[in-house]
């Protein structure tokens, strides 16, 4: 177990480079057992989520090797297995078996795939992706001996039942048609991979055309990460500080910085450099978290204890109804709120130190940023849950002037 203790208020200040996207490497990583050949991966963050997922490709016979910032990941050797439960546990992103296994193997056991408990997370959709494609199901695995190209249309937008549909039909025989589809940057970001890998896919607005083909070896640069640029501008804000935020993927957080705008932040571009300050208190904000490109579900936990310190605020999810839960962790720094169904309402809070567990990854975050916030010691547990999605958080805080220190315990 590991614990951040922070010594607050902390003014941070500086500059701090944004890592790669963890929600974008995750599906590249998977993807990379359906292609035959080696493939050189840039900008992969050093993130737990990512050390997990590689060593689950490393189970079917993957061999990794990271040098002078690539990473080149050999797949011409692989054999079907069964990775531990205890791995595919950890992270949700271990979904993405069902469509590089099916794939590459014709088969994957379906078992208990992780990630932050703050919803039912179901994956009908992934499965009726599968079905459609030609998969049967039996006793809890489900099987292909050929997978043949077909219609998927998704009820719903989703971007981990998206992934795997696309993982499917890339070595489907035929062409399938995708549509319903999430369009979340990270998506597009699989499909450059997949093309640099020689698949055939055609994207239009409202439909996705692939048609299926054996995939050697691709290459990719991780996009930078919008929950980490969006993370440490809230941290500026919340500490009533200036940070740069180099290499923001500014293009795909135009809902986050038209929040920031009307919170009353002082916003600046730069070349590929973004920074933020306030002056004064923040105002009201509404956020309703949609599917791209509205405003992500990952930042609405980090944008709570801005209200709290600004003039309050309202938070409504329409993509995970229930993601309320790091309310409760809050409230022990003082922020007061109201939760009505898929709503809450953040009041104006005096923040005070606390000691808590982090609830989850993105709402761990919120309490960090509380805690830099509060004036005195605060102390979170379960700080593994946070750096299973920053890369080198407590370095890159403590280099924005950040009173903070990790310890295992
Ligand atoms: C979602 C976010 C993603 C974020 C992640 C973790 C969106 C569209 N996706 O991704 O950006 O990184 O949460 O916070 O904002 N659903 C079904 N059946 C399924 C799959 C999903 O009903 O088989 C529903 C979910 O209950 C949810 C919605 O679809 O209401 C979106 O889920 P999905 O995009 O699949 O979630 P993640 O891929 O985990």
């Amino acid at each position: 177990m590991k614990k951040i203790t922070v010594n607050g208020p902390a003014k941070l200040s500086g500059e701090v480079t944004v890592s790669g996207s963890k929600n974008a490497a995750l599906p590249i990583i998977f993807a990379t057992l359906i292609t035959e050949g080696i493939s050189e991966l840039r900008r992969l963050p050093d993130i737990g989520d990512v050390r997990v997922a590689l060593d689950i490709i490393r189970s079917f016979g993957a061999e990794v090797l990271s040098m002078d910032g690539v990473t080149y990941i050999d797949t011409r050797r692989l054999s079907y297995c069964q990775p531990s439960e205890e791995q595919t546990a950890k992270i949700r992103a271990s979904t993405y078996l069902l469509g590089a296994c099916l794939s590459r193997f014709g088969r994957c056991r379906l078992s208990s795939f992780g990630g932050c408990n703050f919803a039912l997370r179901p994956i009908d959709m992934h499965i009726d992706a599968c079905l459609a494609l030609g998969a049967e199901m039996r006793e809890g695995e489900i099987f292909a001996q050929r997978l043949l190209g077909s219609e998927i249309t998704f009820k719903k937008q989703s971007v981990g039942a998206t992934v795997n549909a696309i993982l499917l039909a890339v070595s489907a025989e035929g062409e399938s048609v995708i549509r319903g589809f999430a369009t979340e940057p990270h998506i597009d970001a699989l499909i450059d991979f997949l093309l640099s890998a020689g698949a055939s896919i055609e994207r239009t607005e409202d439909e996705m055309r692939i048609v299926g083909r054996r995939l050697h070896g691709g290459k990719a640069t991780v996009i930078g990460d919008m929950i980490e640029a969006g993370t440490y501008l809230s941290v500026a804000l919340a500490t009533g500080g200036k940070v740069r935020v180099r290499d923001c993927p500014f293009v795909d957080m135009s809902s986050f910085f038209k929040t920031l705008t009307a919170f009353g932040a002082e916003n600046r571009m730069s070349g590929n450099v973004f920074s933020t300050s306030l002056r004064g208190r923040g105002e009201y904000i509404s956020v309703t978290a949609l599917p791209y490109p509205g405003f992500p579900t990952d930042l609405q936990p980090i944008i709570a204890p801005l209200m709290a310190i600004g003039s309050g605020g309202d938070i409504t999810d329409t993509v995970w109804h229930t993601r309320f839960g790091y309310l409760d962790t809050l409230s022990d720094f003082g922020i007061r709120s109201e939760l009505s169904g898929n709503r809450a309402r953040i009041y104006p809070s005096k923040i005070s130190p606390a000691k808590v567990t982090a609830p989850d990854l993105r709402g761990g975050a919120a309490c960090l940023i509380s805690a830099l916030a509060a004036e005195g010691q605060s102390e979170i547990y379960s700080a593994e849950i946070i750096l299973r999605g920053y890369e080198n958080l407590t370095e890159k805080l403590r280099a924005l002037g950040a009173d903070i220190n990790i310890q295992e315990f």
